[in-house]
């Protein structure tokens, strides 16, 4: 069965760190003088991949991906076919995700895409029949570029476990910061947050830290030791274990923070406004820099800085010479990493991957509710004609549906059945009907317009006699 990688969630901790295992090997055993701190290169070209074929298409522009992922074929022993210009390929006359992946599948062995449309990435692994890899899907996320980070962070640090690793910039629209911060939860990390004003993580993103993973959120003012840097925002933990508190209970109300549990950061992850993300009108507003005078304070003597590259102006010069910063070998590491992963999932590496999950159920109906988030892919005019929207049912109360392909969540206006024609308000009838008798609606006004009338029993008791 083949493996996609679409979210970091589709790889396990344990997969993770047998990914690294083989991606060492990759790297020179012993690295030629002054090498040892620099940047990485694998050298040479093996064998493994001689017999496949990498498919690269590239909806929008990359440097650094691309030509890792080029280059980790080729030191593979691989071969590349590639787009990196969708004007040169039938996007241009309007193909689909759908046909165009339905034709590339035949002609490559692994296919790795980026998109503007969040979701674009699972729509292509829906559709081949070879592992995908999502290479950054719009705002959503940017799966192998945390794998480059956390390969970083362990060769910087020996371990992931109890870092504490702050986040600047653009933390609404920033894909590597998405798929980063589940993995350092998962890790158990702790997450303290410096956003551009307005550009904290989203909605959903800060919902799932805290019911997928545990994670427990602590305002700036909690906390002590953080009270003279400017501009942080809040803390995530990752789970009580890694509560810095004396008593986990009081988190909310009165949080008792050791100082020394926070007094160095192990990280600073720099990123960049995501300005493609927004319409040409729109400004940003002070957008937090780090140079050498921010990194002056004692929470930062032992730090790594990192970014992902490409930087504008949030990441100054004048750190490219201090041993700090460790960004030009967070890039390297893209060879290495991206030589794991397809080795891996072409299964030519000494690394396996387990069986993928079981898929769970989800709720889908071409009528009714749609992804509220207008850059998802199921709301792309032309991928609409074949897409339907499609949602996980999230069981908090009251229940939510998180979209499969962008994972952002819509609360339920009221939700109907389609054998009775009838519908409930209350939503949480949602987490015990049989989803194929279900159509959600965004509100009651949309129930009625599409025929349904309101249920006369309230919803427990008239389901509970069916
Ligand atoms: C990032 C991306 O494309 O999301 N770049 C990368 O892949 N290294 C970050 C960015 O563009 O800001």
């Amino acid at each position: 069965v083949k493996r996609d990688i679409i979210t970091i969630d589709d790889l396990s901790n344990e997969e993770i760190e047998n990914l690294f295992a083989l991606a060492d090997t990759f790297l020179p055993a012993h690295p030629e003088d002054g090498e040892s701190d620099g940047p990485a290169r694998v050298r040479g070209r093996l064998d493994l991949a001689d017999k496949f074929i990498l498919a690269s298409l590239f909806y929008e522009p990359s440097t650094r991906t691309r030509f890792s992922f080029n280059s980790a074929m080729h030191r593979l022993g691989g071969s590349v076919i590639e787009s990196a210009d969708p004007m040169t390929t039938s996007v241009a006359k309007g193909e689909t995700i759908a046909d165009t992946i339905r034709v590339i599948e035949n002609y490559a062995d692994v296919i790795v895409i980026r998109h503007p449309r969040e979701g674009a990435a699972r729509v292509a692994a829906d559709y081949a029949r070879i592992p995908v890899i999502n290479a950054g899907d719009g705002g959503h996320e940017h799966p192998t570029q945390t794998l480059c980070d956390l390969y970083t962070f362990r060769r910087e640090k020996k371990s992931l476990k109890n870092l504490n690793v702050l986040l600047c910039g653009d933390l609404k629209n920033g894909r590597t910061i998405h798929s980063l911060v589940f993995a350092l939860a998962r890790f158990g990390a702790r997450i303290i947050t410096r956003p551009a004003e307005g550009l904290e993580l989203p909605p959903h993103v800060r919902r799932r830290l805290e019911n997928d993973y545990g994670c427990i959120t602590v305002p700036k003012e909690k906390i002590d030791s953080l009270a003279e840097i400017p501009d942080i925002d809040l803390v995530y933990v990752a789970s009580k274990e890694h509560l810095p508190f004396e008593s986990p209970a009081d988190i909310v109300v009165n949080v008792q923070l050791r100082k020394k549990d926070l007094s160095q950061f192990d990280v600073c992850y720099v990123t960049r406004f995501q300005s493609e993300r927004y319409s040409s009108g729109e400004k940003k507003s002070a957008y937090p820099v780090v140079d050498r005078e921010f990194l002056s304070k004692s929470h930062y003597k032992k730090t790594r800085v990192l970014h992902p590259l490409p930087r504008v102006d949030e990441l100054a010069y004048d750190i490219d010479d201090d041993p700090r910063g460790a960004y030009f070998q967070q890039a390297s590491y893209g060879v290495p990493v991206r030589m794991a992963l397809m080795a891996t999932l072409l299964g030519v590496g000494k690394a396996s991957l387990s069986q993928p999950k079981a898929a769970k159920e989800s709720y889908s109906n071409s009528e009714g509710i749609a992804c509220p988030n207008p850059r998802c892919v199921s709301n792309d005019d032309a991928e609409k004609r074949y897409l339907v929207p499609r949602f996980w049912v999230v069981p908090t109360t009251p229940p939510l549906l998180r979209c499969t392909y962008c994972e952002v969540e819509v609360k339920a206006g009221c939700v109907g059945s389609i054998s009775t024609r009838r519908y409930y308000t209350d939503t949480s009838v949602l987490k015990s009907m049989k989803l194929p008798d279900v159509i959600v609606f965004a509100s009651e006004q949309e129930a009625q317009k599409a025929g349904f009338e309101p249920a006369r029993t309230p919803a427990r008791k008239s389901l509970a006699a069916r």
